[in-house]
């Protein structure tokens, strides 16, 4: 994977709350059939982040970590749906298949933590996130896009976040 490469974005997140508006400003752009897939070990912000994509998205109920499930559902006031995808538990990207993503993404974007074990099963397109820890409260956020919509996303993203210099 290209990482010195003007098209990522990399972001220097220094508390929970600064994920979260990075999740925010991401959210607003997300449309049906947009894939965001997020690979970072226990505890570096992957569901911390959702939380703040769900909320930018525009979600009506608060975003919790699907423990218990694997894929949550949520709504918004329209029929569209934002979904929110743990592979953790999942044992390949054969799981994944059985899912049948593509139904989900014709009502709406969906989110994937642990996305690196259902890789094969993955769109092409998409924005792959890396999450690392940095320091106790601070964490790396490695933004790549794959594909022309997602780099123009993740140009306006930066713009938004930084200015244009
Ligand atoms: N800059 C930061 N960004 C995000 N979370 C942070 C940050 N600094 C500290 N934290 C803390 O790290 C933890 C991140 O937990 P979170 O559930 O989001 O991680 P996760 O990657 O989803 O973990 P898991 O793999 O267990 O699902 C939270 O307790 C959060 O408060
Ligand atoms: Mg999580």
């Amino acid at each position: 994977m290209p990482i010195l490469d003007d098209r990522n974005f990399e972001f220097f997140s220094h508390s929970p709350d600064q994920t979260r508006r990075l999740g925010i400003h991401l959210g607003g752009y997300l449309e049906p059939g947009d894939v965001i897939c997020l690979e970072g070990n226990l505890g570096t912000g992957k569901t911390t982040l959702v939380q703040g994509i769900g909320q930018g998205w525009g979600t009506l109920d608060p975003v919790t970590s699907p423990t218990y499930v694997i894929v949550n559902e949520y709504r918004r006031p329209s029929t569209e749906r934002f979904f929110h995808l743990d592979a953790y538990r999942l044992e390949s990207a054969l799981d994944a298949e059985y899912l049948d993503l593509d139904r989900m993404l014709v009502q709406g974007p969906m989110v994937i933590e642990w996305a690196d074990r259902i890789k094969t099963a993955l769109p092409d397109e998409h924005i792959w996130i890396r999450l690392s820890y940095s320091a106790l409260e601070q964490r790396i956020m490695l933004l790549v896009p794959q594909g022309k919509r997602y780099e123009s996303l993740v140009e306006n993203l930066r713009r938004k976040i930084y200015g244009v210099f």
